[in-house]
């Protein structure tokens, strides 16, 4: 079932949609970089990246998958929807791949010459998910497997970038982050 599939796509998901948002909230201090550049002139990663919004990203997301662990069951009895727990070794590789495809993103923002906040369509949308699910597929293979079958992947890649397109479009409206991409 389609609405089946896309639960359990943005629920095994969240822990790496949160990072992210929470970074915009958190950001600021010493950049990740600390200020250096490339031979090319450019920053490796720019003022964008701290370690500040890394890891209050990577810990909220890691605190989202533990209080999901916790609403589980009784979301299993209510819907039938069988939405995945999460071991903590997938947990932190869901949260921490979402920051670390954000800031391989910027490095490749920097290295064909974008400013910070630039846009760069399709790398802004899914840099962090394919890192993401990447780096789960590498910590808890056993786990990934189980969890992202085909249809769910589809759904992610789907669903992710309509998602991030209408929080970023918020977050802007907001006024918490510059722009709206
Ligand atoms: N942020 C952070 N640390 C991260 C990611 C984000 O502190 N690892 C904060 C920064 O304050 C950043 C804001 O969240 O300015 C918005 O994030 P993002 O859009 O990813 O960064 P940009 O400033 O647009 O920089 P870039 O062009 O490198 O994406
Ligand atoms: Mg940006």
């Amino acid at each position: 079932m389609v609405v089946e599939t896309v639960v359990i796509a943005v629920w095994a998901m969240l822990p790496a949609y949160i990072p992210n948002n929470v970074a915009v909230l958190a950001g600021g201090g010493r950049p990740i970089d600390g200020g250096r550049t490339l031979d090319d002139g450019k920053r490796i990663l720019g003022d964008g990246k701290t370690w500040r919004g890394t890891a209050f990203g990577t810990a909220a997301g890691v605190i989202v998958a533990l209080l999901l662990n916790q609403l589980h069951d009784g979301f299993v009895g209510l819907s039938g929807i069988g939405v995945p727990e999460f071991p903590i070794h997938a947990a932190v590789a869901l949260a921490f791949g979402a920051m670390l495809g954000d800031i391989l993103a910027s490095f490749l923002k920097r290295r064909t010459g974008r400013e910070r906040g630039a846009v760069f369509p399709g790398v802004d949308q899914l840099d962090f998910v394919v890192v993401s699910l990447l780096l789960t597929f590498i910590v808890a293979t056993g786990w990934f497997r189980v969890t992202f079958t085909l249809p769910v992947i589809v759904a992610v890649l789907v669903l992710t970038p309509v998602l991030h397109v209408g929080t970023n479009v918020l977050a802007y409206a907001f006024g918490l982050k510059d722009e709206p991409w």
